[in-house]
């Protein structure tokens, strides 16, 4: 189809971009509830990444230890390094029973206890009464949980009719002429073709954008869609300079090594086979939160205690554990080493080193799932028709560091909330269909450029600068600008380079023409997205001078709560950064002050 010609328009309830865990649970709620639900995905759903979470879901069952929902509050809060929304985070502890229990009902099939209880592992940052004892808070099935979750969810909204488009690339949201959001442009993979899905309810479950760095545990299709989106709307991104690294990717290629395995016993051990976690964290040890052993993993490095001939990694030890508890628990893990390595766990360490994992900012969103963005007077307001939930959104239930076992949970929940808010929406008011007048103008002339830039390719083809070559450059700065440890200059020394990457950008030649189905135009328009990702990060990084949580400054090395215990809001036009208010206010327990931090 010609960018001229109009687009064909379909209507819907309710628009879910994105097919894993939180799209969804979400789809599945609307569904249920009898609304016409559409949910678009760009790869085949089951491929969505909510297939890669391994660990599992966290919810204080109490089946292993004893265990309540505010102590599961307490070390979320604790873990977000007190930047986390204390209501949104008193919500979603409280549901994480119920959660759990609707998804065994929904098939998932977790591991059991002899007692034939939910089997859960011990994860990093849990605690008994507020920071005692560990506990064992994460429900488990295997190493495979997300696995488990997401086929189950697929399998629900198959059964109750939920309308998938299979392999759509949700291109830009459309504003009607009230303002407010009206639906997304999508384009069929396969041809090539421009559909406008029209809706008073869109909502984004695009997940994380990992591929902004060379090393990660995210899947290919992890370009931060969603967020590109949002601040092409003129609406702002949440939190952007934190981005958690797992501490055990596989070394060298960033493969997820679960924190499960240090659950079950697992240790890390430097060149001189020392368990160097009891250095940094003598009460918890291997099971502190990701900051502190990923920070650990990176100091034993930096001073000449790495393993290997470039000694640039650390090794992880469970010859210790039984064979029969990694078999049963840990097979997943097994298998990676084995296929990824050549090494079998039982019988050698696995090589590991700090790898991109997580989001933890995002979209602005209220418990509702509704996004919210500052008025002129600095207001938060409602974004009508525009919802967002999981990694893409920023509740924000992770603050500046994220708990494992908390992402899975933080999918489940607020895949429901939001269903519920827009059900409720629905019920009170017919979708209204004469309010229809999208604005397409500007997203025509970015699909335009990109036509544009495949003809202009013919003439260049001698000196074409790809978008696989930008995509490297650009995960190279912000591996070296924006990494575990941070300071001005290196982050000063990334902005400048991305500005170098947007001319890239600006000028890339197209090597494929092909109009229909072209994965070339695909990978520059998800690099667009990585590429306004990285400013977001890297300007807001810059702009945090203290050390909290995941975002780790060599020249400011404290945590600053008079300054800096607040919200970062970027938007895109001229990089402007505003801020709001950390919620010290939880409905139903107290609240936690800012205390020091250890583990
Ligand atoms: O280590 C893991 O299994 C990851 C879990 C998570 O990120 O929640």
């Amino acid at each position: 189809m010609n960018l001229s010609d109009n687009f064909p328009i379909e209507f819907y309830d309710a628009l879910v971009i994105g097919a894993g865990g939180a799209g969804m649970r979400c789809a599945l709620k609307l569904t249920e509830q009898g609304h016409k639900v559409a949910m678009v995905s760009k790869v085949f759903p089951t491929r969505s990444h909510t297939v890669a979470a391994q660990g599992g879901i966290n919810a204080a069952l109490g089946n292993v230890t004893p265990d309540q929902w505010q102590w599961h509050m307490y070390d979320t809060i604790k873990g977000s390094d007190y930047l986390g929304d204390q209501d949104a985070i008193e919500f979603m502890c409280q549901e994480a029973a119920e959660i759990v229990r609707e998804l065994e009902h929904f098939g998932v099939p977790f591991s059991r206890l002899e007692s034939g209880k939910i089997y859960q592992r011990a994860f990093g940052g849990q605690s008994q009464n507020y920071g005692e004892e560990q506990a064992h808070r994460t429900c488990a099935a295997a190493d495979r949980t997300g696995h488990a979750i997401l086929h189950s969810l697929y399998q629900q909204n198959i059964r109750l009719g939920t309308t998938i488009y299979d392999e759509y690339y949700a291109l830009d949201l459309l504003k009607t002429i009230n303002g407010e959001i009206g639906g997304v442009l999508v384009m069929n993979i396969h041809d090539g073709a421009y559909k406008i899905l029209q809706s008073s309810h869109t909502l984004l479950a695009t997940g994380g954008a990992g591929q902004v760095f060379r090393n990660n545990t995210n899947a290919s299709i992890n370009t931060g869609d969603g967020l590109g989106m949002v601040l092409r709307a003129g609406l702002p991104l949440q939190d952007m300079e934190f981005w958690q690294f797992h501490p055990t990717g596989v070394a060298g290629k960033g493969m997820l090594i679960s924190e499960a395995v240090r659950g079950e016993g697992g240790k890390l051990r430097n060149a001189l086979g020392e368990a160097f976690m009891e250095k940094y964290a003598p009460h918890v040890k291997d099971l502190a939160s990701r900051d502190v052993v990923s920070r650990a993993i990176a100091i034993e490095v930096k001073e000449g205690r790495g393993c290997g001939a470039n000694k640039d990694y650390v090794l992880l030890d469970i010859s210790h554990i039984p064979e029969e508890v990694i078999t049963e628990r840990l097979p997943g893990i097994r298998d990676i080493s084995q296929t990824f390595l050549g090494i079998d766990p039982i019988k050698e360490p696995i090589p590991v080193f700090p790898t991109c994992h997580y989001m933890m900012g995002g979209i602005p969103t209220n418990i509702q799932g509704q996004v919210v963005s500052p008025d002129d007077l600095g207001e938060q307001k409602v974004v009508k028709g525009l919802y967002a939930i999981g990694e893409c959104a920023c509740v924000s239930v992770h603050g500046a560091n994220r708990l494992g076992g908390n992402s899975l949970l933080d999918i489940i929940v607020f895949g429901r909330k939001a269903a519920l808010t827009i059900s409720e929406a629905l019920h009170s008011h017919k979708p209204n269909r004469s309010n229809t007048d999208l604005n397409l103008q500007s997203i025509r002339q970015r699909l335009q450029r990109w036509q544009k830039r495949s003809e202009t390719s013919a003439e260049t083809s001698a000196q074409i600068d790809s978008v696989i070559q930008i995509k490297k450059s650009l995960q190279q700065i912000m591996d070296r600008g924006c990494g575990v440890f941070r300071d001005h200059q290196t982050m000063q020394q990334a902005f400048n380079d991305l500005q170098g990457i947007q001319l890239r950008l600006d000028n890339v030649c197209l090597t494929d023409f092909n109009d229909v189905f072209n994965l070339e135009r695909l990978a520059g328009l998800e690099l667009e997205n990585l590429v306004a990702i990285a400013f977001a990060t890297v300007t807001s990084a810059l702009a945090r001078t203290e050390s909290r949580g995941a975002h780790s400054r060599v020249d400011f090395a404290e945590r600053d709560d008079q300054a800096w215990l607040k919200h970062t809001l970027y938007f895109q036009e001229a990089h402007r950064l505003v801020y709001k208010a950390v919620n010290l206010h939880p409905k139903h327990h107290v609240a936690f002050e800012p205390k020091p931090r250890v583990y």
